[in-house]
């Protein structure tokens, strides 16, 4: 079997760790995907970048058209809306499959990349857009895609996760925490989009789509993130035996769908009440399943670096044996409920 040509775009925390991985375990991802996969090209804006993890020089480019037309799958992992839309939009034009983790590309344009993806016939996936290394994404899209979904509830924002955690558990102050996050990696380069809720947002945007099976933009969520939190609303939390958490809210009532982002007293005895640090946890109310919960690393390099792999497995093997990763776009807008009505 002819190895499979993959394209990386971006070579930051998680590009880095999913090139690291290709290589030394590319016999397991070779009989896993039915064929080897090799790393052609590594598209980068500066070739002289200093990089926590070193990347073989003659990997890298900076000509994105060219890594792309010559690859038989592409990983997005630039982040932002442009030059990544253009980009995966180019490849799933030629029917090349992408493997993305850019929420803030799905949440603004998914309908548009779901039909260029069904038209050519390539795969899109995109399981470390959600939660990280979490199978939240696959949980909701394939694993329950036999059940009627009432209701997603999830701490899907590892920063912010952190720092509430930090300023309840340690007394830490909201800016040292924040500060902590970033250090380690959790936070976006501007952490706005996670402290504002807009990450968090994105995500739940996703979700919503995907339990739902409709089309849920960012603009249909209603968002509030922490940075008005102090430590006041902390303790008072903690005196009436409750923690403040940022949950990502999606139901679905009788005459439409509610999603929400915002900060919110938990119960101390509610699962989502002891997951700490950077961890994230999504609970799913099936109507027949019954209440799942999905737990585990939402952030970081290698977490991330996971769930990019195992797309790029399944789009692989579908190159190789045939199949097609699930089609959103068939999806219809079911009506968004005002936040007042929630
Ligand atoms: N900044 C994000 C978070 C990274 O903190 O959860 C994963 O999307």
């Amino acid at each position: 079997q002819q190895p499979l040509q993959v394209a990386v775009l971006g070579a930051g925390t998680v590009g880095s760790q999913v090139i690291r991985l290709l290589s030394e375990q590319s016999a397991e991802f070779a009989a896993r995907a039915g064929a080897p996969l090799e790393v052609a090209s590594v598209v980068v804006r500066n070739l002289d970048a200093p990089r926590d993890t070193p990347i073989a020089r003659e990997l890298l480019t900076t000509d994105a058209t060219s890594a792309i037309n010559s690859a038989d799958l592409v990983v997005e992992l630039i982040g932002g809306i442009e030059p990544a839309r253009t980009f995966v939009l180019d490849a799933l034009r030629q029917g090349t499959s992408v493997v993305t983790g850019n929420k803030a590309l799905l949440a603004a344009h998914g309908p548009e990349l779901y039909e260029a993806a069904a038209a050519s016939g390539a795969d899109l996936y995109y399981e470390a857009a959600v939660a990280g290394a979490i199978p939240v994404v696959y949980g909701l899209r394939e694993s329950l895609a036999g059940d009627q979904i009432s209701q997603v509830l999830g701490i899907v924002n590892g920063t912010t996760n952190f720092i509430l955690d930090a300023m309840t558990s340690q007394g830490l102050s909201y800016g040292d925490a924040l500060a902590i996050a970033q250090e380690r990696g959790y936070a976006e380069a501007d952490p706005t989009a996670d402290v504002e809720g807009l990450d968090a947002a994105a995500k739940c945007a996703i979700l919503a789509s995907l339990a739902f099976h409709t089309r849920v933009g960012i603009d249909d969520v209603a968002v509030e993130g922490i940075t008005a939190i102090t430590a006041e609303d902390i303790d008072e939390a903690s005196r009436s035996g409750q923690v403040v958490k940022l949950l990502a809210i999606a139901e679905r009532g009788d005459n439409g769908i509610s999603v929400r982002v915002h900060p919110a007293l938990v119960p101390q005895d509610h699962p989502l009440a002891s997951v700490d640090g950077a961890f994230n946890a999504v609970v799913v109310e099936g109507e027949a399943a019954g209440r799942l919960m999905f737990y585990g690393q939402g952030a970081g390099g290698a977490p991330t670096a996971s769930a990019v792999l195992s797309d790029v497995v399944a789009a692989a093997s579908h190159k190789v044996h045939g199949g097609n990763a699930p089609r959103e776009s068939t999806y219809a807008k079911l009506p968004v409920l005002p936040a007042s009505d929630a």
